[in-house]
């Protein structure tokens, strides 16, 4: 499996998949996408939405963050993913549906790709944060503890971009410590950047990595160290707080009035940009805040699907 969606019932209860256009700007392996997708067509007006009937009979992906439009359609989807194997997977998941439309983008680039498109009007916008359980467990990107693999990270592997083990070599042990700390929340920091730092040249794999880590804390807490100091450098490699900025912004760009802002966050970083974001613009007058407080996996989800533990949603609609 490419990926199990989290909180798929909640994400369609706010989303409300009638009208217009939802963008899916972690598109992923397309879960979520497919059940928005399926919302649409059992909707009154879906009929059209398979492919054979109005639309186009294949879907199309871009290669690049510049898509010219206009779509033919009106009612459906557009999914974003700066991530080609995403992309791939998700295309597969979603070929038979015409209403919708894949773009291998980032989704700091939401206004553009929307206008460049011709999409209107925007009903919703859906984030899920972070990588997905495909990413996650495949040694050769980087991000898995658990396989061997090159120290990349780097969600789009076609952008000429430096790797995380580029930002490991090319950073001081105070800039590494500053990491850990901020985007790791890793208490040990201070010892971690150190042994980083100073193997920083015999560093390979994500193996080298493992077994830097371990030697600097003690092995009770090495599990824990290993998560939030591969979560920092992820979150550097992909530049992944400046992107929820841009990409919350720009959602609110694009929305039309009425609609709806859904994110998934899976840790506190991404959730204190979310919260923050929708209490500006609940201050502001854009927007409505639909969950004073975020909600949280059922107990039947989390035993189901482990990884949806750490999962927060909060929703927002756009007043004007
Ligand atoms: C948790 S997964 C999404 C899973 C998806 N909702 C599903 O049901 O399969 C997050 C996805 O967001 C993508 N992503 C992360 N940062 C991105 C960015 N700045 N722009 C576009 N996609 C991004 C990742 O490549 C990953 O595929």
């Amino acid at each position: 499996m490419y990926h199990q969606p989290v909180m798929l019932r909640e994400v369609l209860e706010y989303l409300r998949p009638v009208s217009g256009v939802i963008v899916d700007a972690c598109l992923g392996g397309g879960g979520h996408a497919r059940s928005i997708l399926e919302a649409f067509a059992a909707s009154p007006e879906g009929a059209d939405s398979r492919s054979g009937c109005a639309g186009r009979a294949e879907p199309a992906a871009h290669a690049d963050s510049q898509p010219t439009g206009p779509c033919r359609w009106s009612r459906g989807l557009l999914g974003i993913d700066c991530d080609t194997e995403a992309i791939a997977s998700a295309g597969r998941q979603l070929s038979d549906f015409s209403n919708m439309e894949i773009v291998h983008a980032n989704y700091a680039d939401l206004p553009t790709l929307v206008r460049g498109l011709g999409i209107r009007p925007v009903t919703g916008v859906l984030f899920d944060f972070g990588a997905s359980l495909s990413q996650f467990t495949s040694g050769p990107r980087g991000f898995a503890i658990d396989s061997d693999g090159p120290i990349d990270m780097r969600f789009d592997q076609t952008a000429p971009v430096p790797t995380a083990l580029d930002w490991i070599r090319r950073s001081s042990e105070q800039t590494l410590r500053e990491w850990f700390r901020e985007f790791g929340q890793e208490p040990m920091s201070g010892r971690i950047a150190r042994v980083i730092h100073e193997r920083r040249r015999e560093l390979h794999t994500t193996g080298d990595l493992v077994r830097a880590v371990r030697s600097a804390v003690p092995e009770r807490f090495a599990r824990k160290a290993l998560a939030r100091v591969f979560q920092a450098l992820r979150i550097v490699t992909n530049c992944e707080i400046e992107n929820i900025r841009r990409g919350l912004a720009g959602a609110l760009q694009v929305l039309a009035p009425t609609g709806r802002l859904v994110a998934l966050s899976y840790h506190s970083l991404e959730d204190k940009e979310v919260k923050q974001f929708l209490r500006a613009g609940r201050v502001a007058g854009r927007l409505r805040v639909l969950t004073p407080k975020p909600l949280r996996p059922s107990p039947e989800e989390v035993a189901e699907n482990p990884r949806s533990r750490s999962a927060r949603l909060r929703a927002a609609e756009v007043i004007s």
